[in-house]
């Protein structure tokens, strides 16, 4: 499943075991809930998170295995990004996901709801049973910052007056969270120093915000068939993402499309074509590899190794998913 099979080789093997292991973490002591949780886990993803959380155990393990927690914590932080997309699909209505049918669209809302706090709840057990209490709380922030995240998505829709910053802010909450928190937390569990520690935070947020604007960008210049939901998704529900801050700047009359909320006939069709007309999407990219080029611009504390080059890599392939 991994689309970047090359650039994860150094933890392939610990990616496929992991694969396994998410399923037996869940258990099945709750049919349902199990059911719901094995249905996304067993559609995999991209599995970009663990990708990092491996290979800064490796890069910072050098001379030695990784241990099983660096395992755990890898698994611990797939767990985490799963509830949140169970989550996310309720509140965005998404049909599809992972190239399957949504856990809600499949069970309805309340158990999507309860299959994600399920999914939060098991992940926070096998937090604690890391018996890292640093690693605990900087991935019980991370819970806290997706729900504060997906709070104030909500609370933004269709307000043009947000800027780049607040934008920013929103996906450090929604995303960037996750890859810093857990690519440092990797690092602790080496022992690495202070210094060390901040590097692979900092690497992480700024491959998450990379991550996040192209995916933004992509809910406009990919297609329906490759993002299993239609084009300008993000754009329809008031997620007003880069490329439309951006636009809005150039071409004013967008401003009336959005601030009616796409209320009537061919609006959204027509604040489309406006957007592809301004530069947004082109400044949105280059947001993009701005922020991929800060990331690796926090790696040059680690020893050169396979591991530490696929994360320089990592931030190209981040980039190249938009072309
Ligand atoms: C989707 O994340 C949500 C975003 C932060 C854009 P991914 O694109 O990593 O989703 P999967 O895990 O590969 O399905
Ligand atoms: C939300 O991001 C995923 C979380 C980080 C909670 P998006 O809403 O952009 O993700 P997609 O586009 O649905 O995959
Ligand atoms: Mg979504
Ligand atoms: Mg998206």
């Amino acid at each position: 499943m991994t689309p970047a099979t090359s650039l994860f080789a150094p933890v392939e093997a610990d990616l496929r075991l992991l694969a396994d292991n998410l399923i037996h973490l869940v258990g099945n002591d709750h049919p349902i809930l199990y059911a719901a949780a094995e249905h996304l886990f067993g559609a995999g993803g991209k599995r970009i998170r663990p990708a990092i959380v491996l290979l800064i155990s490796r890069a910072t393990m050098l001379n030695q295995d990784i241990t099983q927690r660096h395992r755990r914590l890898a698994e611990i932080t797939e767990m985490i990004h799963t509830a949140s997309l169970v989550h996310d699909d309720v509140v965005d209505e998404s049909s599809t996901r992972r190239g399957v049918p949504t856990v809600h669209s499949l069970f309805g809302n309340r158990i999507a709801i309860l299959a994600g706090d399920f999914l939060f709840a098991q992940s926070s057990w096998y937090l604690a049973n890391l018996d890292n209490l640093d690693v605990v709380k900087l991935l019980s922030q991370v819970i806290m910052d997706l729900a504060a995240g997906e709070i104030q998505q909500g609370l933004n829709r269709f307000d043009t007056s947000i800027s780049i910053d607040t934008y920013l802010q929103k996906n450090y909450y929604k995303t960037a969270t996750l890859f810093a928190n857990s690519a440092k937390a990797a690092g602790l569990l080496s022992e690495v120093s202070s210094e060390i520690a901040e590097d692979l935070y900092l690497y992480g947020n700024h491959i998450g915000l990379a991550f996040q604007i192209v995916d933004d960008i992509l809910d406009f210049t990919s297609s329906a068939d490759t993002l299993g939901k239609p084009v300008g998704s993000d754009l329809k529900s008031g997620h007003l993402t880069a490329p439309v801050l951006y636009a809005l700047e150039e071409q004013p009359k967008l401003e009336v499309f959005v601030e009616r909320e796409f209320a009537h006939d061919g609006d959204l069709e027509q604040a489309l074509a406006l957007i592809k007309d301004t530069k947004g999407i082109q400044r949105a990219r280059e947001l993009a590899s701005h922020h991929a080029k800060l990331a690796i611009g926090h790696l040059g504390s680690l020893l050169p190794s396979e591991s530490r080059q696929a994360l320089l890599s990592m931030a190209d392939y981040v980039l190249s998913r938009l072309y």
